[in-house]
């Protein structure tokens, strides 16, 4: 399994209907293909963790970047894994307004201009995402 995080810019202001339809693909394909993650939006960015077999974790990353309602994919931390993290979460969906603190995923962007992202930090976001998804948005 791999588990690969990237960021992407949102084409224009991405509407809720628009993140509906996403989710609602999202839920009809990655339960079948073994794909589990979180994906994050606002301030005119997406964050998504897709976590899978590793041929159609890829494939799926592909068919993703194709996707006109973003742009600028940019894989920043990617990994080979035997653990999910968001085992349960077909794909979990986290707003921006939703989060008090955007500390984390400021401090993942702030690591990847230095071009690695402590595997450490990664973590404790990954884990802070999961308890905002686990206390509430199930
Ligand atoms: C930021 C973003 C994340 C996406 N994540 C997924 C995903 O995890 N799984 C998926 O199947 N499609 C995802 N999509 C949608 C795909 O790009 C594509 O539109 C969709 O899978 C097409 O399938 P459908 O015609 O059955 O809706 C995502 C799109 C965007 C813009």
């Amino acid at each position: 399994m791999i588990r690969l995080l990237y960021f992407s810019q949102s084409r224009d202001v991405i509407s809720d209907k628009q993140v509906q339809n996403i989710m609602e693909s999202s839920r009809r394909h990655n339960p079948a293909l073994g794909i589990t993650g979180v994906l994050v939006h606002g301030g005119g960015m997406f964050m998504q963790v897709l976590e899978g077999p590793e041929q159609t974790t890829l494939r799926t990353y592909v068919k993703i970047l194709d996707d006109q309602r973003h742009s600028n994919c940019q894989i920043v931390y990617i990994t080979p894994t035997d653990k999910r993290i968001f085992e349960g979460w077909s794909m979990g969906v986290i707003a921006r307004r939703d989060v008090l603190e955007f500390e984390q995923i400021m401090e993942l962007r702030e690591q990847r201009r230095k071009e690695v992202i402590e595997p450490k930090v990664f973590t404790n976001a990954m884990r802070g995402f999961l308890k905002i998804l686990n206390d509430g948005h199930r």
